[in-house]
């Protein structure tokens, strides 16, 4: 099956992850077919789906008048049969759990086709052992998306060991065409790429704070307003070979090593979070919080609102949207 064939997908598992895959599909004029277990998902994906586009509508994404088409093209059902029968790409986005996700691996396979893409959204399981018992282990691939996946266009596609060279680049074609930006792990590695980066970044915020160098909302702020913004628009390597003027990037850390050596020797590298930090951290979030104006978010759902108009804002400028 060529990538551009794909026009069927059917999303199994209507959470968090699950709604916004159907709405980002839905987006890009595939046929959409939502799986879960429970009606009450499904009635609550169905709301979110809604929630989000009349968002979408709002900052100018959307037109109010495309909206029907787009929810004419999602389906609901409760029977696997139907969400699995005619699907040429199936992503799971249930429980982080083997059981579980073998479970929705047996029960789809049933009625699948042997052409299908199988995808999970899973955070971390290895794929190999997700598709242990598949009938067709080699279709199976790893699609970790950033929340929202309806607005992040990152996905990292992982392999499991049987899974084929071509199921990877079919899969990695399909999700350019749709005009998500695929990330592919030549081998596999907990966390995947983007998760050991945030965790190798905030190992050191921890450490800062807890070292007393400075406060969380400092941390926030410098990161926001300093190295933040030039990552957002390129990766760090292409910033320090900015950085780097006529040497480069490899001129940059030639000249930066002995300070950047120095700097590696006095930073942290313990291998377990410090327990305590929660307490820390969330304090330091609270005050962080009180200190910013209602306008760029100030509680859980007024930041997330604030999230979602940047990141539009964002995608914008980079086409993306
Ligand atoms: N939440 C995130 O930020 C995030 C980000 C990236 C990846 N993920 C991954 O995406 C997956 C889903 O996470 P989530 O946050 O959407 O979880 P969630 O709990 O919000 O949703 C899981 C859904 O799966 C359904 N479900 C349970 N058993 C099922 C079964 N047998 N068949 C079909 N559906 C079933 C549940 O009813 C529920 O609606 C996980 O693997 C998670 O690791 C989550």
């Amino acid at each position: 099956m060529q990538a551009a064939e794909i026009k069927k997908v059917t999303c199994i598992g209507a959470g968090v992850i699950g709604y916004s895959w159907a709405l980002y599909f839905a987006l890009k004029d595939l046929s959409v077919t939502v799986y879960d277990v429970k009606q009450e998902a499904l009635t609550l994906t169905e709301q979110r789906i809604g929630e989000s586009l009349a968002a979408l509508v709002k900052n100018g994404v959307v037109k109010d008048a495309e909206t029907a088409d787009i929810m004419g093209r999602i389906n609901y059902t409760t029977a696997m049969e139907q969400a699995a029968g005619e699907a040429q790409f199936i992503i799971e986005s249930g429980p982080e759990n083997y059981d579980i996700k073998r479970q929705i691996v047996r029960e789809a396979e049933e009625f699948c086709g042997a052409e299908t893409i199988f995808a999970s959204s899973t955070s971390g399981l290895l794929i190999s052992e997700i598709a242990r018992d598949a009938k067709h282990p080699e279709r199976f691939i790893g699609a970790h998306p950033y929340n929202p996946p309806h607005l992040i266009p990152l996905v990292e596609i992982s392999r499991g060991e049987k899974t084929t060279d071509e199921v990877i680049q079919t899969a990695k074609q399909f999700f350019t065409l749709i005009g998500k930006e695929p990330v592919v792990l030549q081998k596999e590695a907990l966390g995947f790429i983007c998760n050991r980066i945030q965790m190798a970044l905030y190992r050191e915020v921890c450490d800062l704070v807890m070292r007393g160098v400075c406060t969380v909302e400092d941390a926030d702020k410098a990161v926001t307003f300093g190295p933040g913004l030039r990552w957002g628009i390129m990766g760090p390597s292409l910033v320090f070979h900015l950085g780097g003027g006529q040497g480069g990037i490899d001129g940059i850390m030639q000249h930066l090593k002995p300070s950047i050596d120095l700097w590696l020797k006095d930073m942290a590298d313990f291998k377990e979070f410090p327990a305590e930090f929660g307490a820390t951290a969330r304090a330091g979030v609270e005050e962080e919080l009180q200190n910013r104006p209602a306008a760029i978010g100030n509680d859980a759902a007024s930041l997330a609102e604030y999230r979602d108009k940047m990141l539009i804002e964002m995608l914008k400028l980079h086409g993306k949207l």
